[in-house]
């Protein structure tokens, strides 16, 4: 696999618990510095697949392959190491609630870098400028924060190590649309910003309206195969009756 055209690669990847099989011989390919949306109902095993992305899960049969590497050939220590290469925002921000915006954001450069105090001031001012975080937020604990906020400190703190692959999983569910806009038009600038250094972003949504605004590639999900998988403008016209009963929900 060109490890410079595709961030990632499923390989006749199954997954099963038990008797029950959620990802089912799926093959799949995920293009590097681009934003790839996998879309697919509810149980479709979105998350799973998205597991198997952190080698949290392992295929019961295939290969997962994530920036070249086949990750069930690394050992514990070899994959943490290889999780910093991630950042991840999920549905809920997931932020320490004891800890301000500033410590929050700082979290990640203290567990994992050798930076000195003035280096992470630094790092953090330019992490809350770049998702739009303005100057008074710096000293407020999350809860006084507005969701919206939560989700700007989210992504910076996601953001702090400059990973290579940013996973969002269903990142604007259960949000109002102002916010929903909010964080779609920053996953997009984010994406942008890091096109340089050829960042790649993975979303996992049910919400079709909100990606395919923002994605280059939609794949979908279903029965553990992926069904199609297309540059969103061809993704919007498919034929497929499968995405058309999904598209016209
Ligand atoms: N650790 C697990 N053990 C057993 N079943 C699981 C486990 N994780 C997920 N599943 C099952 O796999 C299916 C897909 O789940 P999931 O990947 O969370 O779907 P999605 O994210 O698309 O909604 C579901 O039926 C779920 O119950
Ligand atoms: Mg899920």
């Amino acid at each position: 696999m060109s490890h410079d055209e595709f961030a990632m690669e499923f390989i006749d990847m199954t997954k099963t618990f038990g008797e029950h099989t959620v990802l089912n011989h799926l093959n799949f390919k995920i293009h590097r510095g681009k934003i790839t949306t996998i879309l697919g109902f509810s149980g479709a095993g979105k998350s799973t697949l998205l597991k198997h992305i952190l080698g949290l899960l392992f295929p019961t049969h295939g290969k997962a392959i994530v920036l070249g590497e086949d990750l069930s050939h690394l050992r514990e220590l070899e994959l943490r190491e290889f999780r910093k290469k991630f950042g991840m925002l999920f549905q809920y921000a997931a932020l320490f609630d004891s800890m301000t915006t500033f410590e929050n954001i700082a979290f990640p450069l203290r567990e994992f870098t050798k930076m000195s105090e003035a280096e992470i001031k630094q790092k953090v001012e330019d992490l809350m400028e770049s998702v739009g975080l303005a100057e008074h937020a710096t000293y407020r604990l999350p809860s006084e924060l507005s969701g919206g906020m939560r989700k700007r400190v989210g992504l910076a703190r996601a953001l702090a190590l400059e990973p290579e692959i940013m996973l969002y999983d269903e990142p604007t569910t259960g949000l109002d649309p102002i916010t929903t806009k909010m964080v779609n038009d920053l996953i997009k600038s984010t994406s942008e910003r890091n096109k340089a250094k050829k960042m790649t972003s993975v979303i996992i949504s049910h919400d079709i309206d909100a990606t395919l605004k923002i994605s280059d590639y939609v794949a979908f999900l279903e029965k553990g195969q992926v069904v199609e998988h297309l540059p969103t403008e061809e993704f919007r016209k498919s034929q497929n009756p499968i995405i058309r009963r999904f598209l016209e929900l």
